[in-house]
Order: C-alpha cells, then structure tokens, then sequence
C-alpha cells in the first residue's frame, strides 16, 4: 500500500466554479499536506498529484535520481521523456530557447491548462532534463496544469517538477486518487498522493511542437486543433499515426484496458445488434458493452453476462469518464469491451484517439 493518501479537498475552497477556480483558501491542514508533498519532491521522493487532465507522478525535474525512480515505479521506456509542470510562462522561459511567437500566443491564451508544448531546451540545462538520465534530449516538453493543488505544489517546490501521468506503463491514466493507488499498491513504489477528486478533463494534454514554424499536434487533448488556428492564424500539422514517432510515447500500447477492446463504427441498431450476437456466442464469458442511450434503447434485452456502461451524450463527460470506465470494464473481469465510436468534432479527436489506442486499431465497421 502507499504509505498515506491525503484527502485535501475537504480543505479545499474553490472560488468561482471547480473548472475554472484560480484561487484556493488553503486552510492550515491543506498548506500542510502540500508542504508535505513539497518537501518529499525536494528530497528526491515522488508525489502523486491531481491536474485538470489526469494524476501525475512527481519528482524534481533535475534530481536525476529521482527522476530515475519515475521511470522505474511506472516501468516507463527510457527514450520516452517527461513533462515538466512549472507554474509560470517566466518559469517556462527558464528551460526553453525564446520560441516563436505562436508558441507564446498557445501559451498565453491557454495557460493554465490542458496544454503541453514541445521547445528546444536552454543550452545550459543538463542534457538529460526533460527525460531519463542515461539519455540526452534537445528538446523538452512544458506545462503549467490548471489546477489549485499542482500549483500550489509547483509554487511550493520553487523548481520544475517532472511528472508522467501516475498509471503504470501501458494502464489506463488515472483520473483519481484512487487509480493512482490501485497502480501504485507496492511498499516504497511511491511516497504520497494528493487527492483532489477526480480531474475535470480525464484526458491527456495536447502535446504541440512548436521547434519550427508552424505547431505539430503530436498528442490531441481538450486544447483541440481549431483552437490552435484560431489562436495562432497558423494550421497546425497533425502527426500521423504512420510518422517516425516525434513523441516516444505515442509509439507504446497506451491507455490499455486488460480486456480486448473493439471500436464499432455504424449505426446505433447494428451496433446493438452485433454485441446481443457477441453475448450469444460468448455465453461463457463477460462481455462489455460500452454504448449510448440511443443504442441501448435497441437492445431488447439485456443479456445477463452483458457488463454495459453508457457513453454520455456529451463529449467533454465521455472524456472525464473514459479512463475510470475501462478500469471498471477491468474489475468487471469482461474479456472483451466494444465500444462505440464517438464523433471527432471538438475533444472528440482527443476520444478517439485514446480508444483506437486502447483497442490496438481494432474497428469493425457493422
Ligand atoms: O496531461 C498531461 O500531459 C499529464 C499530466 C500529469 O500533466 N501528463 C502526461 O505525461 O500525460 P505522460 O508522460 O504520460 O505523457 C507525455 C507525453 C508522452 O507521449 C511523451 O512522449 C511526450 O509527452 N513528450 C514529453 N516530452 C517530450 C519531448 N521532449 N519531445 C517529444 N515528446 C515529448
Ligand atoms: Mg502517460
């Protein structure tokens, strides 16, 4: 088990709405467990921590130690970098080469927030920061997370702190303190977790290159590339999924439930007709549905080995709920998951994205 997790959002008094809160009354014991987490980063420990997107693992972005026992609590690649989370656009010029001045457009207008950017490190850092210490890397990828307990944990440290999402390799990011223990159950593996109930987006953030002159859309997230070119004037390119992989961990099995996963792509009474025809034929085993309202509305029966979760019919909630869905699809012990496509307008390119990964491009159009 991991040591403790704190549960700081009874101190937590948000100003405004949860989203869009900049502003926290921290109570003495909320200042004191941030303090805590603080001072475990400063001696080389790692802290689990809410953003708006998902939990990150943190450590001290330039204690190669540290930095080092991310990758090995994660069983993270080597060549697969970090992100560093500051909590100031001056702190981000710290670590990175004066970019171009779109990249400090994306970063003015969506700062704090689901928004990664990749630029060419300060010559003078060490040559691994920003990735694993046996490696070097010329760029580093930056973020400053919109949430009051990162900040505050950030502004506490007074340097960057490196933080993955806080899953296992290859598992599902967590959403919630609780995922982040359920990965993270080993003595030692990690030092605490702040809980700060689950995070408003539940995806990634849009990693963006901005090293030459146009952005590149390496991770798609909630900051989605219409706002990118409403933002910038500049189109952004989108990397395909066939490009040497630019970011390292877009080559990895990612975001993987342990069931096998299947996208249907039709129409609601297909799709509904093709997973009663599964159930049947899987009679032994649990099979997960995971479905709207308007596809369920044609399953005359519920098959009693069906494990259903609805997809919501907004897709910012699909977001939130699609990583603890498939955590919950696994303690279901299904073998199987279809899942339905959503509609790739808005974070739903983002959507997509996650589950094409989970399901290894599996799609079977009915
Ligand atoms: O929302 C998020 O970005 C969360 C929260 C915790 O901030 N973090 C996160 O980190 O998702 P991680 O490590 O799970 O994903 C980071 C992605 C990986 O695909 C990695 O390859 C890419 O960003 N990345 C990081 N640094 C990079 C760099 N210098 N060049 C290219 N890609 C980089
Ligand atoms: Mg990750």
């Amino acid at each position: 088990m991991v040591d403790f997790i704190i549960d700081v959002l009874g101190d937590l008094v948000f100003e405004g709405t949860k989203a869009g809160a900049k502003k926290i009354h921290k109570s003495a014991k909320l200042r004191k467990n941030i303090a805590k987490a603080a001072e475990i980063i400063e001696n080389g420990g790692l802290a689990a921590f809410p953003t708006e997107t998902v939990y990150g693992l943190g450590a001290d972005a330039f204690n190669s130690r540290a930095v080092e026992r991310i990758y090995a609590a994660k069983g993270r690649p080597s060549d697969n970098p970090l992100i560093l989370h500051v909590a100031s656009i001056e702190q981000f010029l710290e670590l990175v080469e004066l970019p171009p001045e779109y990249a400090l457009a994306l970063a003015k207008a969506y700062w704090p927030g689901p928004l990664t950017l990749i630029a060419k490190k300060k010559y003078h850092l060490p040559e691994w920061a920003g990735g694993h210490p046996q490696k070097s890397t010329a760029t580093v990828g930056v973020r400053i997370p919109n949430h009051p307990i990162a900040l505050a944990l950030i502004k506490a440290v007074g340097r960057p702190i490196a933080a993955p999402s806080a899953n296992k390799s290859g598992r599902p990011s967590p959403t919630s303190a609780a995922h982040v223990a359920e990965d993270f159950s080993a003595e030692g593996e990690i030092d605490i977790v702040l809980d700060g109930a689950i995070s408003d987006v539940g995806l990634e953030s849009t990693v963006v290159d901005v090293t030459g002159d146009f952005p590149i859309i390496l991770r798609p997230g909630a900051i989605t590339a219409e706002m990118i070119e409403q933002t910038t004037g500049l189109k952004p390119k989108e990397a395909a999924a066939t490009d040497a992989p630019r970011s390292p961990g877009i080559k990895y099995k990612h975001y993987a439930p342990i069931a096998q996963m299947i996208i249907l792509k039709g129409e609601p009474d297909n799709i509904a007709a093709y997973i009663l025809k599964e159930c049947e034929a899987r009679a032994e085993q649990k099979v997960g549905a995971y479905i709207t309202a308007r596809t369920e509305d044609f399953l005359p029966v519920k098959p009693p080995n069906m494990k259903l979760i609805i997809l919501s019919d907004n897709c910012e909630t699909i977001a939130q709920n699609l990583f603890g869905h498939l955590r919950q699809f696994d303690k279901s012990d299904v073998s199987v998951i279809f899942a339905e496509a959503v509609s790739y307008t808005g974070i739903g390119t983002a959507i997509m994205d996650r589950m094409l990964k989970a399901a290894e491009g599996n799609v079977i159009y009915v």
